[in-house]
C-alpha cells in the first residue's frame, strides 16, 4: 500500500458551520493518511480513526439531542452502525486481516462524503435555523449546551 500514490487532496464539503466542517476536514485527512499506511502502521491509523469517529459522531448526536432534532434518530443510527463495523474492522486487523482493514478504510472514505453531503449538511441546516452560534457551536436550547472542544465534550454553559 504504501507504494501507491498520495490520493488526491480534497476539500470537504463546507457546511457553513466551521465546528463542523474542522471536524470533517480531520476526518478525511485521516482516511486519506489511513489508506497510505504500511502494515505496521494500519491498525494505529485505524484506531486513530475510531477514536475519532467517537467524539465526532457523539458531538454530533449531542447538538442533535440539544437542539431537539427531529430527524435524529437516523443519523444516530447510522453513526452507530459505522462505529460498530469500525469496531469489527478492528478485530479483524488484529488477527492479521489488513486487506479487510483496507477495503473499510475505502469504504468508509466513500461512506463518509456521501454522509458529509446528506445527514450532515441537513443537520447543519437546522443548527443554523436554530440560531447555533457558527464561531463555537453554542446551541441555544433549554438546557444551554455547548459543545467545548478544548474539554474534549459538551458542556453546559450559559448564553452570552
Ligand atoms: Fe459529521
Ligand atoms: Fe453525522
Amino acid at each position: 500500500m504504501s507504494s501507491q500514490q498520495p490520493p488526491q487532496t480534497q476539500t470537504v464539503l463546507s457546511l457553513g458551520l466551521p465546528f463542523m466542517d474542522d471536524n470533517h476536514q480531520e476526518f478525511d485527512d485521516m482516511l486519506s493518511q489511513a489508506l497510505l499506511a504500511s502494515d505496521t502502521e494500519l491498525l494505529a491509523e485505524w484506531q486513530a480513526l475510531i477514536n475519532h469517529a467517537t467524539l465526532h459522531f457523539g458531538m454530533e448526536d449531542e447538538w442533535m439531542a440539544a437542539s431537539h432534532y427531529a430527524s435524529a434518530k437516523n443519523h444516530q443510527t447510522q453513526h452507530l452502525v459505522v462505529l460498530q463495523v469500525m469496531l469489527e474492522g478492528l478485530q479483524r486487523g488484529q488477527q492479521g486481516e489488513f486487506d479487510a482493514v483496507r477495503q473499510m478504510v475505502c469504504e468508509l472514505k466513500n461512506w463518509f462524503g456521501h454522509h458529509t453531503q446528506s445527514l450532515d449538511a441537513a443537520l447543519a441546516l437546522h443548527l443554523r435555523s436554530v440560531g447555533t452560534r457558527p464561531e463555537d457551536g453554542f446551541v441555544p436550547s433549554p438546557n444551554n449546551r455547548h459543545w467545548d472542544r478544548r474539554g474534549g465534550g459538551i458542556v453546559e454553559r450559559q448564553p452570552r
